[in-house]
């Protein structure tokens, strides 16, 4: 498959924010604004409270829902826990390994790996998020960081398993601060994702899709976009804006062709 024919991915992160009203009414506004597009994929991540009723709300429309972590458990006394079993029959996707759950809850590679697992088990499709610390750049360790929590995740994984997982290069530093990585240092990264992919799954790896996160918007989604091995966006604060969001989508079709 060539990186043309890979269909692209928009997800919104609304992260600890909204409220129930103020989550229909942005997920009325995404649903109005963004053209429904045959080759691109969106999907809203909301709090967890507010997955159900948007079930409804979006009935009828293309866009799907995605869980914004899972519980590394199946079910049990794990309280305010939430698990993939329970959010599985309304969410398409679930974020794992987030760098904020890394970063501020203490979620180790092995608990990531396990909530992977978990997630595939049920039926969900992981969007497993992998990224390097502004510190870890500086060191020169990023693909040391990235191949880490690669391998940790992604090395046992099946051929079937693996066609249903999506990977998020999510530079922590890139991450709320308004500084995206240039599309070019994506594009590389991205790359030597796809190749890890590929020398342990063939042609499963070329399928893989790879979203860039980090400080994108409208205006520089399009850059992001021509990147050969960059195939959508995983969307923190521009999501949270329904023009914004819509237009990141709408960016994929200013991209013609890619070559791989
Ligand atoms: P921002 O788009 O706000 O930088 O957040 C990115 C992110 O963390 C998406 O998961």
């Amino acid at each position: 498959m060539t990186a043309g024919e890979r269909r692209w991915l928009i997800a919104g992160n609304w992260k600890m924010h909204t409220t129930y009203e103020e989550a229909l009414e942005l997920a009325e506004a995404i649903q109005r604004r963004c053209p429904s597009l045959p080759n691109v994929e969106v999907i809203l991540i909301p709090p967890f409270p507010w997955i159900v009723p948007l079930v409804e709300r979006l009935r009828g429309s293309s866009i799907a829902l995605g869980g914004q972590t899972c519980s590394a458990y199946d079910q049990g006394a794990y309280t305010g826990e939430v698990s993939a079993r329970m959010i599985a029959p309304f969410c398409r996707y679930v974020i794992v390994g987030h760098s904020e759950r890394r970063r501020l809850f203490g979620e180790t590679d092995e608990v990531v790996a396990a909530k992977l697992r978990v997630a595939l088990r049920y039926g969900l499709r992981p969007i497993l998020c992998v990224g390097e610390s502004l510190e870890e750049r500086e060191a020169g360790a990023t693909l040391h960081v990235v191949e880490r929590q690669l391998r940790s995740a992604c090395e046992s994984l099946s051929l079937a398993e693996c066609e249903r997982v999506v990977i998020a290069y999510e530079p922590v530093w890139a991450i709320g601060t308004g500084k995206p990585a240039t599309p070019s240092d994506a594009q590389s990264v991205a790359e030597w994702i796809r190749r890890w992919f590929v020398l342990r799954f063939g042609d499963v790896g070329k399928e893989l899709r790879i979203l860039y996160g980090g400080s994108v918007t409208a205006e520089n989604a399009p850059g992001f976009f021509k990147a050969p091995d960059i195939d959508g966006a995983l969307v923190g604060g521009a999501s949270l804006d329904a023009t914004q969001f819509c237009g990141i989508v709408e960016a994929t079709q200013s991209v013609e062709a890619r070559s791989e």
